[in-house]
């Protein structure tokens, strides 16, 4: 399950842009992150101003969630 996120690494090195440090695995947090990460219980408006005073609008929001669940999603697989 490795593979995509290497593929993007390779891919994105191909088109001629820097190389993406990369690291196989993940290590697993000891203790709860910050209290500035979204809950999934908060309302939708409470994560797009989250987002909005780190300079990304609502497009750039969905786009960076459901890359990093995507990515995230394969890193939990790696564990398995
Ligand atoms: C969000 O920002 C991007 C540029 O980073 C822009 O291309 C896109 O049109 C913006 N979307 C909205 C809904 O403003």
């Amino acid at each position: 399950m490795v593979l995509i996120p290497l593929g993007a690494v390779f891919t994105v090195a191909g088109c001629g842009s820097p190389f993406i440090p990369y690291s196989a695995g993940r290590v697993d947090a000891t203790v709860a992150g910050p209290a500035t990460v979204p809950e999934p219980q908060q309302p939708l408006a409470s994560h797009t101003e989250s987002f909005r005073l780190q300079g990304f609008n609502e497009t750039e929001m969905i786009t960076l969630v459901a890359c990093v669940h995507t990515l995230g999603q394969v890193g939990q697989l790696d564990v398995l």
